[in-house]
């Protein structure tokens, strides 16, 4: 089993993109140059573009934004969802809120965390996944609930979220 999800791994993490695109950010940055507000647009835009809002990225942001590196950097750091690293080729995401906690996430996530050889916040080491903590996702009445990408799962075990990240994504298994 576990080396049948080894392979499907390193087939999801192959197609991660995981560098710095001059060119990219400065797209986005021409597409809401006039927006006001548009930091936060601009961010999710890099990092749906790039899996990530790089380092180098930050400079040409707060150029192109006539903001300091400083304020830029602040706002990717406040905010969970930026990756400052590449991510995986799937995140999970595990919820930490109250009704989570009380309904078991905490052993669900070192459960997955055990299986996947990865800490919350640590992407997995053949690329495959990213394990992050959410804060609540709605679903308190399905507690435990986790996010693989953008599907919602309520009432999670290890074993679903397991056939999820790695057969339901292949269609191999379905
Ligand atoms: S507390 Fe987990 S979904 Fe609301």
């Amino acid at each position: 089993m576990k080396n049948d999800r080894a392979g499907r791994r390193q087939r999801q993490a192959a197609s991660v993109p995981t560098t710095y695109d001059y060119a990219k950010v400065a797209a986005i940055l021409e597409r809401w140059q006039d927006v006001p507000g548009n930091l936060l647009p601009i961010l999710h835009d890099v990092q749906e573009a790039l899996g990530f809002v790089p380092a180098d990225s930050v400079a040409q942001l707060a150029r192109g934004l006539n903001l300091s590196r400083a304020e830029v950097h602040g706002v990717i750091t406040f905010y969970h969802d930026f990756r400052q690293q590449p991510g995986g080729g799937r995140t999970l995401k595990i919820c930490q809120a109250e009704s989570c906690q009380a309904m078991g996430s905490r052993r669900l996530t070192a459960d997955l965390e055990a299986e996947l050889d990865c800490k919350l916040g640590e992407t997995t080491g053949d690329g495959a996944v990213t394990l992050d903590a959410v804060y609540c996702l709605g679903m308190c009445a399905c507690s435990p609930a986790v996010m693989i990408d953008e599907e919602l799962i309520g009432r999670a075990t290890p074993g679903d979220v397991l056939a999820r990240l790695f057969d339901a994504s292949t269609g191999e298994d379905s």
